[in-house]
């Protein structure tokens, strides 16, 4: 039978107990994920649709969560877009040329989705097949996204991001609307393709003061999710180390917004009102000793009961070295106690 109380929590309904997921929950924390990770590179994997389904469905069946997240990444359309890609054991993802003057914007194109990542939306097709839960498609938020094509990679203090936003403002802007073009076009394929809900993961937002945030990010987002309205389909921002910017992020046009660990969950609820929240355990807690990890989570239901709709998760991507058996046990307990 399928369970759709993933679903149900999203639009405030009634369920018989509080769905979770976990982000990043397909992933190199799982020795299943990387017998298949090993022998061929991250992209390869990237592009094989019947390896992803395979490594989408791991963290289902292995840790019993209510919903799948397609197994891909954020940067995938942003490679898609012109932007040579390569991801290096221990440094994270390059891109060799990053984008730092008009010339270098105007390269950049708003690539055709299924021509150029149709191996995504194969993927999603095959998993419905499979699948006994919901399955969440996504995309980075164009910010984020952002962040990765002007740095050339991952970043810590994002000094090349803030100098184009200060100094070349309408570079920044015509990048954004870019990546924010290519991002309609790519979760609505996604929507076609059978995703039954869509998260913008805006991983690097918080690093915006709430003004620049406004600025600069908020209203990409918020054109993007304005445009998969029509689909029907839950619709989660999740904007990392947001607590200074839930009053903004409110008007997202998310369905459900997600929550990282850094803000107590029932007052972030008392602010949110009639929109669902997701979230929003510490990553690192999962390495607490069983029976405190337990009073987490239970404090962490206790704290969310007077939401409009939870969904239970971590307050940001596992980590790579949690062992698998506190993810199976985290899962477990929100079933246990929550139930009604
Ligand atoms: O299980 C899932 O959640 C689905 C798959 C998924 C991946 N990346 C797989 C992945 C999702 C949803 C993402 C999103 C993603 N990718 C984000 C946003 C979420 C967040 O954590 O904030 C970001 C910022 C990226 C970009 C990215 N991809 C980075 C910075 C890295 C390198 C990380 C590192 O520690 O090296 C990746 C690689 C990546 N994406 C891996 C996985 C499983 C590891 C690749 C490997 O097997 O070596």
């Amino acid at each position: 039978m399928f369970n759709d109380t993933f679903l149900k929590a999203c639009r405030g309904e009634t369920t018989d107990y509080t769905p979770v997921w976990i982000m990043r929950q397909a992933g190199r924390y799982l020795p299943e994920y990387q017998k298949i990770r090993s022998g061929r590179t991250f992209l390869e994997l990237c592009r094989s649709p019947e390896l992803c389904v395979e490594v989408t469905l791991q963290p289902v069946d292995i840790l019993n969560t209510d919903a799948a997240i397609l197994f891909s990444d954020i940067l995938i359309p942003m490679e898609a877009m012109g932007s040579p890609l390569d991801f290096y054991e221990g440094r994270g993802p390059v891109f060799s040329e990053p984008v730092r003057s008009q010339q270098d914007l105007d390269k950049l194109i708003v690539p055709h989705p299924l021509e150029t990542m149709g191996f995504v939306m194969e993927t999603i097709k095959l998993l419905r097949k499979e699948l006994k839960v919901p399955l969440i498609g996504f995309a980075g938020a164009p910010f984020t996204c952002a962040t990765y094509l002007i740095e050339g990679g991952s970043s810590k203090v994002f000094w090349e991001t803030k100098k184009m936003m200060y100094t070349q403002p309408e570079v920044f802007h015509g990048l954004m609307e870019k990546i924010t073009e290519t991002t309609i076009l790519y979760l609505s394929e996604q929507a076609k393709a059978g995703a039954q809900a869509l998260q913008l993961f805006d991983s690097w937002a918080g690093v915006l003061a709430p003004c620049d945030f406004a600025t600069y990010a908020l209203p990409y987002a918020q054109k993007i999710l304005a445009h998969l309205k029509q689909y029907d389909i839950p619709l989660i921002y999740f904007a990392n180390n947001g607590a200074t910017l839930l009053d903004q992020s409110m008007t997202s046009g998310a369905d459900v917004l997600g929550l990282d660990w850094r803000i107590n969950i029932g007052n972030a609820i008392k602010r949110v009102g009639k929109i669902a929240v997701q979230g929003n355990l510490d990553p690192f807690a999962l390495l607490l000793p069983e029976d405190e990890l337990k009073r987490r989570i239970a404090k962490l239901l206790g704290d969310a009961r007077d939401a409009y709709g939870h969904v239970f998760n971590l307050g940001h991507g596992i980590h790579q070295f949690t062992p698998p058996e506190r993810a199976k046990f985290t899962v477990d307990m929100v079933h246990q106690l929550s139930s009604k």
